[in-house]
């Protein structure tokens, strides 16, 4: 099987970016990240794809306005030729005609358990702030595929971890990034063992070979 090719859109820190590098390194995944695309400037995680020869790219709202701005970035992707594109941090919404392009090829990490604490508005801290605050005892992650509502499409993977009398929002994201950290290159892995299989709302994993 030919390594599979991966496209990732950031927003910031890409620690998630790193934990896919680290994973590829070790072999953990059969493929290759070879593009890195961000809609901040700013965004570390495009230093991270640099520091490891990857080709990594800022693509510009002012210079890319309305619906060329999802048209660039498809055109990248498909220009890198990529099989699956992981947001990874990305916090824009991902326009139809890309969901279209990538049916179930488009997946989504997200630090809570959907369908809790997630959707319009969910990231960063306000996460793990309304987790606390609604006094759920546990939290965690999702990955899941994308579709046209936020935090919504069918759910790959869920991992969960207590939330103590203890915690602060910042204690929750960094127990709740740890998982992710396993989580996102273990679904990578199983697509590109294409060993999931969609059934309507449900995600069936299949036996490795
Ligand atoms: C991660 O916690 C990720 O789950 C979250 O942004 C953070 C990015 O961290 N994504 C969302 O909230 C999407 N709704 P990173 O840049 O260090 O990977």
């Amino acid at each position: 099987m030919s390594p599979l090719r991966i496209g990732v859109l950031i927003s910031g820190s890409g620690s998630n970016l790193q934990a896919l590098i680290d994973a590829i390194h070790k072999q953990e995944i059969h493929g290759e990240i070879v593009v890195v695309l961000s809609n901040k400037k700013e965004a570390y995680g495009l230093q991270r794809a640099k520091n490891h020869q990857i080709s990594a790219e800022y693509v510009d709202s002012r210079v890319y306005q309305g619906d060329h701005y999802h048209e660039r970035i498809m055109t990248i992707l498909q220009e890198k030729q990529v099989d699956l594109v992981v947001l990874a941090g990305y916090l824009k919404m991902i326009h139809p005609d890309m969901i279209a392009a990538y049916p179930n090829g488009i997946i989504n990490i997200h630090p809570s358990l959907i369908p809790s604490f997630c959707g319009k508005g969910y990231y960063g801290m306000k996460v793990h702030e309304e987790a606390i605050a609604y006094g759920v005892k546990v939290s965690g992650a999702t990955v899941h595929f994308v579709d046209e509502k936020p935090d919504h499409g069918p759910v790959i993977l869920q991992e969960t971890v207590p939330v103590l009398w203890e915690d602060t929002p910042e204690s929750l994201q960094e127990k709740v990034l740890k998982i992710e950290h396993q989580l996102l290159p273990q679904a990578v892995a199983l697509f590109s063992q294409k060993r999931i299989e969609v059934v309507g709302r449900r995600v069936k994993i299949k036996e490795g070979s």
